[in-house]
């Protein structure tokens, strides 16, 4: 049964709210995403009712995390349907702030996380996670909540992110969930919409073959074995590889050789002019 789902568009009404919440001793969580939504984020805002007794969504087209060339004009929206599917999943508040309210003309600020940031999708998309950074600060202090969510789906992000509130003291405790997947394997995503039936057919492999480097590397096959066979993989099933690597689940650092310590494989790719990531875990082998 569909709920009573409010919406607000600025930040007094927002933390107005949510000071309510709190001055009443009710924790809340943030759910912060850029809409259409999937069960992907459905599965955030229910696990952010295990941890909070009232949940904010935000929904917002973050144009700064989006390169000159990227899809921002054409990513995309659906405020209606993603209305309808938060007041079934008994969302408290929906956060749908229009753009001047995250970035009004004299803007000038850029919160940006070194390091974690340089490889991958941050060298693939120069100033995608300054974007990112940007705006979830500026979410956080728009919101002000006791927890946020995000998911492992974007792996680089949630460590980034971890990173962020960790070296500013942000006093919010960053929650991840796990990546909601297609019965087969296909991660969800907003972005899945592109995929012609025939890329959607494909699509699959990609996580497939990323079970599959992960399981070699599990069985200790050395690092750079385990990554050239993927990506000849993912080639010959279609794809166009733009990164698969193996990094430590906690470090980020490269995986040099072989896995002794929990790791992750990402990849990266392009099925026409679709881009897809995904990652999985990697166990260390029980000989490590
Ligand atoms: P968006 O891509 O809309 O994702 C919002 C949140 O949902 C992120 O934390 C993302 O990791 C998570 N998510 C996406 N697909 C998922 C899946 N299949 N399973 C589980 N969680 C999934 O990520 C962003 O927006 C933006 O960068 C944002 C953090 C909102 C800043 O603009």
């Amino acid at each position: 049964m569909a709920s009573r789902l409010p919406v607000v568009r600025n930040h007094h009404d927002l933390r107005a709210a949510v000071q309510r919440w709190r001055r009443g001793g009710k924790s809340v969580a943030l759910v912060p995403t850029m809409g259409y939504l999937h069960e992907g984020h459905l599965s955030l805002v229910r696990l952010a009712r295990k941890h909070a007794k009232r949940v904010v969504v935000s929904i917002f087209v973050n144009p700064t995390q989006f390169g000159p060339t990227e899809d921002f004009a054409a990513y995309p929206r659906d405020e209606q349907g993603d209305w309808d599917k938060l007041a079934k999943v008994n969302t408290d508040l929906l956060y749908a702030p229009p753009v001047e309210e995250i970035y009004p003309d004299d803007f000038s600020t850029r919160v940006e996380v070194i390091g974690l940031t340089s490889g991958l999708e941050g060298a693939s998309r120069p100033h995608h996670f300054a974007g990112v950074t940007t705006v979830v600060t500026k979410l956080f202090l728009q919101c002000l909540p006791d927890v946020a969510l995000f998911g492992e789906k974007d792996y680089q992000q949630l460590l980034t992110l971890r990173q962020l509130a960790r070296d500013l003291n942000v006093p919010i405790k960053i929650i991840s969930g796990p990546t909601a997947r297609a019965p087969d394997g296909l991660a969800l995503s907003s972005r899945n919409a592109y995929l012609t039936p025939h890329e959607r057919s494909l699509a699959p492999h990609f996580h497939a073959v990323l079970q599959a480097v992960a399981a070699d590397l599990a069985g200790g096959r050395p690092v750079h074995e385990a990554v050239f066979i993927g990506r000849d993989r993912l080639e010959g099933a279609g794809f166009r590889v733009d990164y698969v690597e193996a990094r430590g689940a906690e470090t980020f650092l490269p995986v040099e050789r072989s896995i002794e310590e929990p790791a992750r494989v990402l990849g990266a790719v392009f099925l026409g002019r679709v881009r897809l990531i995904d990652n999985v875990a990697v166990a260390p082998p029980r000989s490590a």
